[in-house]
């Protein structure tokens, strides 16, 4: 496993015809070896366009990006795909693959160009798919399966590419309580570095060692949930009231949105 750090990003998109606009502006992030870190913020906030440049996808205008010494962009997209797994936020559009091959997919960084897959790749994938609790569905097409059912699979796709740091984009936003839990819980236990957005903020509370706080391009707030999640932060960035108290069974904070009848 490896740390994440970046420094002092900038990302700006260009557009056909349109000025450019700066999107992210002087980020500073750290993942540490085997921590858990959440990234929270309105819709529109820059939270996929950061993890994007987590995983070499968006180019940083100014800025750094590293895994353990090395900067992604000193390094290949292969050379990435071997040590960074990522789930995205949608799901990509797979045909006709059935769930195994998509699984399988995550094997190629390691591999060469014509090698096929091993009887170790195989086993991986069997095993990945039986820890997301998909064990029966080896066999069915991928664009079938519910939305819930497509996140897991991508998860083990993520997991048989054996990374050194996982990023997820919102990774429980199709799953019902007991997969969120179990998926997360799973995370944790994996000991891996990871680097997760979240819009759930009491899952965030519950799994992130530490979180970061996005609101238009720009990190406002970082620290333990503790330490982030108060009422006054909540309102300025979320414009929303909430209530936030010791969790009764939990060492975290508890938060509860206000609604007004
Ligand atoms: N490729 C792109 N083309 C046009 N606009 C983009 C592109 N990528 C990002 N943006 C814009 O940048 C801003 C940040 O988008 P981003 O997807 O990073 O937000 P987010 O925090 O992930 O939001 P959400 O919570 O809705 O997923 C948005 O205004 C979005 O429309
Ligand atoms: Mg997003």
């Amino acid at each position: 496993m490896a740390s994440l750090s970046i420094e002092g990003l900038d990302w700006v998109l260009h557009e056909r015809g349109r000025e450019p606009r700066r999107l992210l502006q002087g980020v500073d992030l750290q993942v540490s070896r085997g921590e858990f870190v959440g990234l929270i913020g309105p819709n529109g906030s820059g939270k996929t366009s950061l993890l994007r440049c987590a995983y070499r996808a968006n180019a940083p205008a100014a800025g750094r990006v590293s895994l353990g010494p090395d900067d992604l962009w000193q390094r290949n997209a292969r050379w990435c795909a071997q040590r960074i797994a990522v789930v995205l936020q949608e799901f990509p559009d797979e045909f006709g693959l059935s769930v195994g091959d998509v699984v399988a997919m995550g094997r190629t960084p390691h591999k060469g160009l014509f090698d096929g897959d091993s009887a170790e790749d195989a086993r991986q994938v069997v095993q990945a798919l039986a820890q997301v609790g998909l064990g029966e569905h080896h066999e069915r097409t991928f664009a079938t399966l519910s939305g819930g059912e497509k996140q897991r699979v991508l998860l083990a796709r993520a997991l048989v590419q054996a990374p050194e740091l996982l990023i997820l984009d919102e990774p429980t936003n199709h799953l019902d309580p007991r997969y969120q839990l179990a998926l997360l819980q799973h995370l944790r236990s994996l000991g891996l570095s990871i680097l997760a957005s979240f819009h759930d903020l009491n899952l965030a509370a519950a799994f992130c060692d530490r979180l970061y706080v996005i609101e238009a391009g720009r990190i406002v707030a970082s620290g333990t949930p503790q330490q982030v999640l108060t009422s006054s932060l909540l309102k300025q960035v979320f414009g929303v009231e909430a209530l936030v108290d010791p969790h009764p069974l939990h060492p975290y904070p508890r938060i509860t949105w206000i609604t007004r009848p």
